[in-house]
């Protein structure tokens, strides 16, 4: 290890990307602060050299701020922030609840907000860093049952593409990674939280959503290990980014390049043949 070597601060790392992340990060030579809610989860992680803190993004913001900064303590300083840590609520908008709802946007955006803020004055004081937000297909594309949590990655595009504006002048990078489906744990039960359908008009969409995705979980094409390898050559400007600008967004796997590239077509077709119609609406037009 050495001085040049960045240290990242890793949420929700008791599974999936974040532990896959947390453990490459540290097989690459840098360090990392891997946190979770139940930091007993993290004692692989905490055996192959990363230090660790129990950290639930849901904790009011005095608490999470306490977090970040015993974290930027044990190295004395974070250079790459990775909000990791969501999870997907499935149900209808009628069959979830509307403390669902809050929930999910509780984790995935209100959680990733109160992380970032904490992290923000360290990196404006150092005019350096990164902050990697994990963003989704579902941040493009709204399915069916899915709303709460297409809902969330939505938000943080806005929020994110913001947040790029105000911080990259201060010398703070951002990026937002897109991943279509991937092998984690995100749509084994239990890690994915789906509401019953309460209505019949419902239950085609539920069922068949519900179907889908049991017949996806592990069986997802994306690999994570080649993911979160690409997300450290993004941040380290190393591998397929050695020597060239990182786009701030990175809609990463065979799906979701179809998708985004499909929603975009459509959305060119939808500018040009309503052109007339949509700009017909200033004063004097
Ligand atoms: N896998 C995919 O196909 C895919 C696609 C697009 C985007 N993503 C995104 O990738 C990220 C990681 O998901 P994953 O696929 O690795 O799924 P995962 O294996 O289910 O991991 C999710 C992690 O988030 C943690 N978490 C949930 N609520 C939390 C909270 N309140 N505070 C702290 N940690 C919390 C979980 O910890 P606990 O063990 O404590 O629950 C777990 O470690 C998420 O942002 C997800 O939306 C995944």
């Amino acid at each position: 290890m050495t001085d040049s070597s960045r240290v990242w601060l890793i949420t929700g790392c008791s599974s999936g990307l974040g532990a896959r992340l947390a453990h490459r990060v540290l097989a690459r030579g840098d360090r990392v602060i891997a946190t979770a809610r139940r930091v007993e989860t993290l004692a692989e992680l905490e055996q192959a050299g990363a230090a660790v803190l129990s950290l639930d993004v849901t904790a009011d913001q005095q608490a999470v701020r306490q977090t970040v900064d015993a974290a930027i303590q044990i190295y004395g300083r974070v250079d790459v922030l990775v909000n990791n840590a969501a999870y997907l609520a499935i149900g209808t908008w009628e069959d979830l609840e509307i403390e669902d709802f809050s929930a999910q946007f509780e984790t995935n955006v209100f959680g990733t907000i109160k992380v970032t803020r904490a992290m923000l004055p360290h990196l404006r004081a150092r005019r350096d860093g990164t902050l990697v937000f994990i963003g989704s297909r579902s941040g493009w594309i709204g399915d069916a049952g899915v709303g709460a949590y297409a809902g969330s990655k939505f938000a943080l595009e806005g929020l994110v593409e913001a947040l790029k504006g105000e911080v990259e002048p201060l010398g703070i990078k951002t990026l937002l990674i897109e991943p279509g489906r991937f092998r984690t744990k995100l749509l084994t039960l239990g890690n994915m939280k789906a509401a019953d359908a309460a209505s019949d008009d419902y239950a085609p969409i539920a069922m068949a959503l519900m179907a889908h995705l049991a017949a996806e979980d592990q069986q997802q094409h994306g690999d994570p290990d080649k993911l979160v390898d690409l997300m450290i050559d993004l941040v380290r400007h190393e591998g397929v980014a050695a020597g060239r600008e990182v786009p701030f967004r990175f809609p990463v796997g065979t799906d979701v390049h179809a998708d985004v590239k499909a929603k975009c077509r459509q959305t060119l077709e939808l500018l040009d043949d309503w052109e007339a119609v949509l700009t017909s609406t200033d004063f004097g037009a």
